[in-house]
């Protein structure tokens, strides 16, 4: 089965990180065409995927775009739809990852007439997404898709309730490879002491920088927890979030602590990252689709504290495997942190069932074995 994959993203956002890991067990049989060139298609290339970037400039078009922002780019998305077409002539399906590359995708695949799977990474509500823009989505996987893969039950949903259609869409959870998040004993040691946190207790966050992750809810429960308590915020702004950011900046200040905060940029390191910390937060204030920050905070056997919305429930069960906090609720969310700290026996215990839980419910293994059985049926090799 060769599988031509597409991705609107230079950027290695988790929808990009989730279809490496896919992308890797179809090699070499498959092509990956990314939009933009940036950090994805170096990962590819590293890791021996053949990728190839097939536009110049980036699509002016975001997810809360009016129509009249889409009619605009037409110009430049015409070329691109008849690159995608002719590549497909040599492949048995074309699989989406993104909305961009589903509408595109989803012309082309008329035009060479290869059928199409779009994994829907998304929550596709007014919280993400503009009204034209959710309604073009839906009717390009109504009309173009023969299957929808959604990435959690949250994100299924709010497909079907925004008229998405209900028999051509199933779930299958993103899959991690548990060995990737053991590390070395003497890392977390090493890593505390180089941050000069040796004794401290460390909060993490583990997002790209933006408004719906929350990082500034995270800022302000931090502010009610005793002084030991300090945090480190990994990731960066990768959709040109600048004014969150130095609003972050500003509220360190403003809360006096300068000394208890962190940011530490995008990092490729996230296991030793994670293991350094004693509790990891997910903080995102609208619905998370899927959140794999959360899966892997179980894998590094670390406590999660996860905001209670989309598909992050269907990861958390609260007090066993980790804790659930009401999204935006930074006083719920600061007495959840005081909590653990206080409380190391169970949070170490929590941390170990939502490591057990990680390894039987989220494996790569369980991805691909699912992914190969559903693309099979769909793809003209099926
Ligand atoms: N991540 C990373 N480096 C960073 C921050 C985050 O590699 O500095 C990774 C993180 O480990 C996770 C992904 O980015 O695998 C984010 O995926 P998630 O599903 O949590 O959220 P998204 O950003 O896709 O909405
Ligand atoms: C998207 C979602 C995130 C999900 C990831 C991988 O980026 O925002 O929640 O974990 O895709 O499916």
């Amino acid at each position: 089965m060769k599988i031509l994959f597409l991705d609107q993203s230079g950027k290695l956002g988790g929808a990009e990180l989730s279809l490496l890991d896919v992308a890797s067990a179809f090699s070499p049989h498959c092509l990956v065409g990314v939009f933009q060139d940036g950090p994805f298609p170096q990962a590819l290339a590293s890791r021996h995927i053949p990728y190839q970037v097939l536009a110049q400039s980036s699509i002016a078009v975001s997810k809360e775009s009016p129509w009249a922002d889409g009619a605009k780019s037409l110009g430049q998305l015409a070329p691109l739809v008849a690159t995608i077409a002719r590549l497909g002539q040599d492949f048995d399906l074309i699989y989406t990852n993104t909305s961009k590359a589903l509408i595109l995708g989803a012309l082309a695949s008329r035009l060479c007439g290869k059928p199409l799977v779009h994994h829907l990474r998304d929550i596709v509500s007014p919280e993400h997404f503009s009204r034209a823009n959710r309604t073009l989505l839906v009717t390009a996987a109504n009309w173009c898709a023969a299957h929808v893969i959604a990435n959690s039950v949250a994100t299924q949903a709010a497909f079907i309730a925004a008229g998405g259609a209900a028999q051509t869409i199933s779930v299958i959870y993103n899959g991690f490879a548990p060995a990737a998040y053991q590390t070395a004993p003497e890392a977390r040691a090493d890593l505390r002491a180089e941050l000069g946190w040796h004794d401290k207790f460390i909060v993490g966050h583990f997002s790209r920088l933006a408004p719906w992750k929350g990082q500034h809810i995270l800022l302000e429960a931090l502010a009610q927890c005793p002084d030991p308590v300090v945090a480190l915020l990994v990731g960066d702004a990768l959709f040109g979030e600048d004014d969150y950011v130095k609003g972050l900046y500003r509220q360190v200040q403003r809360l006096g602590l300068t000394h208890r905060v962190k940011f530490m940029g995008f990092r490729s390191d996230i296991p030793p990252l994670m293991q350094a910390c004693d509790l990891i937060t997910h903080t995102s204030i609208a619905p998370e689709p899927f959140g794999r920050v959360i899966v892997e905070a179980m894998l590094c056997q670390r406590p999660i504290v996860a905001a209670a919305a989309g598909g992050a429930v269907e990861l958390v069960t609260d007090g066993e495997t980790g804790w659930l906090c009401p999204p935006n609720q930074a006083q719920t969310l600061g007495d959840l942190i005081n909590h653990s700290y206080h409380h190391p026996e169970q949070t170490q215990a929590i941390a170990q069932a939502g490591y057990h839980h990680a390894l039987t419910h989220f494996t790569l293994d369980q991805t691909h074995q699912a992914l190969r059985q559903l693309l099979g049926e769909f793809s003209t090799k099926g």
